[in-house]
């Protein structure tokens, strides 16, 4: 009888040399300590399904988590399957960092037609090691936000694009932003009317040292 032996080349992950090299990330990044570590969890995180430019703001969300006090309230309003999450989560590891991730784990009925994927963002969180540094909070964001009631570090909004949406999104939320803490937003290109708009007339107007990374601007609450 012969023996069957495991592919290698199925069955091994990529080295930490080997994903250094291959990720995408400006050179300084790939070298920074903070590059290093998300090329240790790159292969995992790159297998959830999710709406990203990557590698580049799955590795913005991750330093930006990894950047905040050790007992940071992350709130991301807008979690899909968990990529941007598990992006943000990965950054809170062997902390007391917390990310409350906000969706209707339904889609809506305006920009965003799957539906039915909170089991499926529960696997890919359980499946990173992650739970325990999320909460899942099913709902529609502005429900939430009526009786949301914690200092928040970093507010990451990727939920509905329609344009009253993302501002009652910011709104409901900034108000709990420590000062000088992050607000990031995806999605902002003319593309989607709606965030763009938010974001130029409405969100980064109040807001100082704004940037960004490729389709996700942020910027920080004036202290
Ligand atoms: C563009 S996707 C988010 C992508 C995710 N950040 C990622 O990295 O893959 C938008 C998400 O917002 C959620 N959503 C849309 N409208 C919402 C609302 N009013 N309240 C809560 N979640 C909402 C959708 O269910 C969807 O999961």
């Amino acid at each position: 009888m012969s023996q069957t032996y495991p592919d290698p080349v199925a069955t091994t992950q990529p080295s930490l040399l080997a994903t250094l090299r291959t990720l995408a990330l400006p050179r300084s990044a790939r070298l920074s300590r903070d590059g290093v570590a998300f090329a240790r969890i790159w292969p995992d995180l790159a297998t959830v399904p999710g709406l990203l430019i990557s590698p580049l703001q799955e590795f913005w969300l991750f330093q930006a988590a990894r950047a905040l006090p050790n007992t940071a309230t992350i709130v991301e309003i807008g979690s899909f399957k968990g990529r941007s999450t598990s992006a943000l989560a990965y950054g809170c590891r062997g902390t007391e960092r917390h990310v409350y991730a906000l969706d209707t784990f339904d889609g809506n009925d305006n920009d965003f037609d799957t539906r039915g994927f909170r089991a499926e963002f529960d696997a890919n969180i359980a499946r990173g090691g992650l739970t325990d540094y999320v909460t899942a909070v099913p709902g529609r964001s502005l429900e939430t936000a009526a009786h949301w009631d914690r200092p928040i570090d970093l507010l990451f909004i990727d939920g509905s694009h329609d344009f009253d949406d993302v501002v009652a999104d910011f709104h409901g939320f900034v108000r709990h932003v420590r000062p000088g803490g992050l607000v990031a937003v995806h999605d902002v290109l003319p593309t989607w009317e709606g965030v763009d708009r938010a974001w130029r007339e409405v969100i980064a107007p109040e807001l100082i040292a704004t940037g960004n990374c490729a389709t996700l601007a942020y910027g920080r609450v004036p202290s």
